[in-house]
């Protein structure tokens, strides 16, 4: 409960009452999950949760992450977050808004096998669409828990992690993009969102493309008002994320929730990050600055608390899966984006190991078999080097915020 008090706050009152307070907790280094609950989106656009059956094998399985504490940044609340977004779309204002700085117990992300764990979290290993284990869990569920592969549904599933003390909350987002791979159905509303939030222009991928927006004029010229309007119009993307970190914080009003996801499901995470101060492990996203700008959302003072996982083999971080005879054209998607929040970790997969660029690389499985398995850099592999578990964690290029709109 202390580590909610807002940070300036418990200064003052660590200052004041000095003598009276009790010794702070020492957060305790390490946490374990059980999954509990699955969620998803129903046909008309609503979250919708089913529990996990204690029967079912997966109830017992655990998953553990070490911890440190950071600082995060959370708005006041979350009606002055929209309403400082309202102001900055209807005024071009950016509104002020102050934030809380909070102390929050937070996943190392530097700690590789604590990395691990959450790849697995985001993996796809439990949600067959056949598993009978799935049927009939709750009054939203029976007839759509099979979204994510219905053509018209909305496309963004996970699961929700619950650790043994319930003082943390892990919810884990699937993104869209898996259909470019699997060459399963294509969502149309998904298609749509994804091009108009992490594309340059609407997914104009060449003269003969029609985009799913009417903003281009011509050479390189993109009328973002035109793009911003559409997405006001028609994006449920961001949506999906807030009622989603909203109903879970109705479901566990106590606990601190973080926000993990691959694909799109990782800048989805990030943007729900980005709104509530939640602390986010995203692998394999593509960049979701400029869509953080087309959605006019209010910016933290930092963005440390989001981690970026990916390799330099995979196009959809890079920014690099588009033009007419790319993998993501073919699909109907143009991820143009590349500038990320918070702090980076890239796998130079191409440098170091070889790797040949292409889409191949993205999915999950890649994360969990390739990269995260062993230590990146193993001792004396450089002269002199200690070796590192992981790649470091960097910021974004420092041309990214002017480049990328
Ligand atoms: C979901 O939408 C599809 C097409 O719009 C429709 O055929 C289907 O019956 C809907 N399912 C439910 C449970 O409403
Ligand atoms: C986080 O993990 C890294 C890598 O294992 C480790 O060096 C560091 O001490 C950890 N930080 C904390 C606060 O435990
Ligand atoms: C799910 O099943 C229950 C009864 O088993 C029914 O009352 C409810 O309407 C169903 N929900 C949907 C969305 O069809
Ligand atoms: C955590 O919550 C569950 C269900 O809400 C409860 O059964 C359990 O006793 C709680 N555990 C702790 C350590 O408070
Ligand atoms: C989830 O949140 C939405 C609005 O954000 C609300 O309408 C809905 O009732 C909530 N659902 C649950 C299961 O809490």
């Amino acid at each position: 409960m202390f580590a909610l008090i807002p940070y300036t706050l418990r200064l003052l009152i660590t200052t004041l009452l000095w003598d009276n307070l009790p010794p702070l907790e020492s957060p305790s280094s390490e946490l374990q999950f059980h999954l509990r609950h699955m969620h998803g989106v129903s046909n008309n656009s609503r979250t919708i949760f089913a529990d996990i059956p204690q029967s079912y094998s997966d109830f017992a399985e655990s998953y553990t992450v070490k911890t440190h504490n950071i600082l995060t940044y959370k708005p006041p609340s979350f009606s002055a977050f929209s309403d400082a977004r309202r102001k900055s779309i209807v005024n071009g204002q950016s509104g002020l808004l102050a934030w809380d700085g909070i102390d929050m117990q937070a996943p190392n992300s530097s700690h590789r096998e604590t990395l691990l764990t959450l790849a697995k979290m985001t993996s796809n290993a439990y949600n067959e669409p056949d598993d009978k284990e799935w049927y009939g869990l709750g009054p939203d569920w029976n007839s759509t828990f099979s979204y994510g592969w219905e053509p018209d549904s909305d496309g963004f599933r996970g699961h929700v992690f619950v650790s043994t003390d319930n003082s943390t909350v892990v919810v884990s987002i699937k993104g869209t993009s898996v259909p470019i791979l699997a060459g399963g159905p294509t969502m149309k509303k998904d298609k749509l969102n994804d091009n108009l939030l992490f594309s340059c222009c609407c997914a104009r991928v060449g003269p003969t493309w029609s985009t799913v927006c009417g903003c281009y004029q011509g050479g390189n010229k993109c009328d973002l008002p035109c793009v911003e309007n559409a997405l006001i119009e028609k994006s449920l993307f961001y949506s999906v994320g807030i009622n989603l970190y909203n109903n879970i914080t109705y479901m566990y009003p106590e606990a601190n929730i973080w926000v993990i996801g691959h694909s799109l499901g990782g800048s989805l995470a990030s943007l729900v990050g980005i709104t509530f101060g939640a602390p986010v492990v995203a692998f394999e996203a593509p960049g979701e600055m400029m869509a953080a700008r087309r959605l006019h959302l209010p910016l933290p003072p930092t963005t440390h608390h989001i981690t970026h996982v990916f390799n330099t083999a995979d196009p959809i971080p890079m920014g690099v899966c588009n033009g007419v005879i790319s993998t993501c054209a073919n699909a109907g998607f143009a991820m143009e984006s590349r500038c990320h929040f918070g702090k980076l970790m890239r796998y130079d997969t191409v440098g170091k190991l070889g790797w040949r660029v292409g889409v191949q690389n993205h999915p999950i499985s890649t994360v969990i078999e390739n990269l995260l398995m062993e230590d990146w850099e193993k001792p004396g592999e450089k002269i002199g080097a200690l070796g590192r578990e992981t790649p470091e964690l960097v910021d974004e290029d420092n041309d990214c915020p002017v480049s990328d709109v």
